[in-house]
């Protein structure tokens, strides 16, 4: 494993995290090996948020934690906060920011993660009615509290970083973003600048070139999906290019189709942190062996185009 500061932060966090958004249908026994897996294998970043599954995940989690007997001095803890659904229900009513849900999630999920600190806190995605002197005396009262050590955002574009590090006192760590071999959207923004082509159209205000000025660590989330959840791009008919030269390499490098796509992320010299979804300890083990690949450069733009990208 390889490890790098989460922003400017100087907390030292494996190159690879476990995100728990499906850990809800994990068995205790099942949670704690998962935990134990990756935790041997260097990981020492969790990733959660109050709206999976309801709290859930982040209770399993906690209580796998626990079961797996791991220190909590030892990891770091992230979650996301600022979605509003109603109760029980999985469906997004709005994105809110105000001191009052904000504060309660946050109190709910040291509940259901059995400590009194997270690590990071990240707003899930931007809430456009943000009150910004009130979230800067939220994330305040957070920080004074010793609830929260430090902050991010998710799922933002550069203009919204600045507004909202404009209004709050505290450095902004982390962007989570898609991104992966099937979500290459920031790579196009970089190469197609000013052509006429689809892959030119602005979507993201060069988040990439962006992050890496204001020291900002990517956190890359779904990295083996293709679109909003449609898949996974590794052994689907739909990806036969990618599927082929993914287990070349694999064989070159002595490897796994899975952690020549983990090295493909960690590759880019923006140092993007990965963050796992797999529930299944067998893939989790060949995932986490990327941080260890260092690709050619030719692989890397060939993994690229073998994706379904071109250069202009
Ligand atoms: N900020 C945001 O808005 C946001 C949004 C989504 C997710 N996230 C974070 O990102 C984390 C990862 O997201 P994700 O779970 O979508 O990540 P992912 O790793 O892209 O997908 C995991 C899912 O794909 C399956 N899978 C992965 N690799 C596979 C392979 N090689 N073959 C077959 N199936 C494979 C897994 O199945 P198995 O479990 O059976 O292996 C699991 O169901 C989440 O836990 C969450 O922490 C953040």
């Amino acid at each position: 494993m390889k490890y790098s500061s989460i922003g400017s932060s100087g907390v030292r966090a494996s190159r690879v995290a476990l995100g728990v958004m499906r850990m809800d249908g994990a068995t205790a026994p099942e949670a704690a090996k998962i935990v134990d897996t990756v935790v041997s294998r260097g990981v020492n970043y969790f990733d959660t948020a109050d709206v999976y599954a309801n709290g859930k995940s982040s209770a399993v989690l906690g209580q796998a934690l626990k079961d797996a007997h791991i220190d909590r001095g030892a990891i770091l803890l992230q979650t996301k906060f600022g979605i509003y659904r109603a109760p029980h229900s999985d469906t997004n009513i709005r994105y809110d920011f105000s001191q009052a849900h904000l504060l309660s999630a946050l109190d709910g999920e040291l509940r259901n993660l059995q400590t009194d600190y997270v690590d990071f806190i990240l707003l899930h995605r931007p809430d456009t009615l943000v009150d910004l002197d009130e979230l800067a005396d939220t994330f305040n009262k957070l920080q004074n509290s010793g609830k929260v050590r430090h902050f991010g955002v998710s799922n933002v574009n550069p203009m919204q970083v600045e507004l909202l590090q404009g209004a709050v006192s505290q450095k902004l760590e982390v962007n989570q973003l898609q991104f992966g071999l099937g979500h290459t959207q920031m790579i196009e923004q970089e190469f197609h600048v000013n052509m006429g082509d689809a892959s030119s159209v602005d979507h993201d205000g060069g988040l990439i070139a962006y992050s890496r000025l204001k020291g900002m660590t990517i956190q890359a989330w779904s990295p083996f999906q293709y679109g909003f959840f449609e898949g996974v791009y590794i052994d689907s008919p739909k990806f036969p290019k990618l599927n082929d030269l993914l287990a070349t390499l694999a064989g070159k490098y002595g490897t796994s189709k899975n952690a020549i796509a983990v090295a493909w992320i960690l590759r880019h010299p923006a140092n993007i942190q990965v963050i796992l979804g797999s529930m299944t300890p067998s893939r989790l083990e060949e995932m986490t062996d990327g941080a260890d690949i260092w690709l050619e450069p030719q692989e890397w733009y060939d993994l690229y185009f073998a994706a379904g990208n071109d250069l202009p």
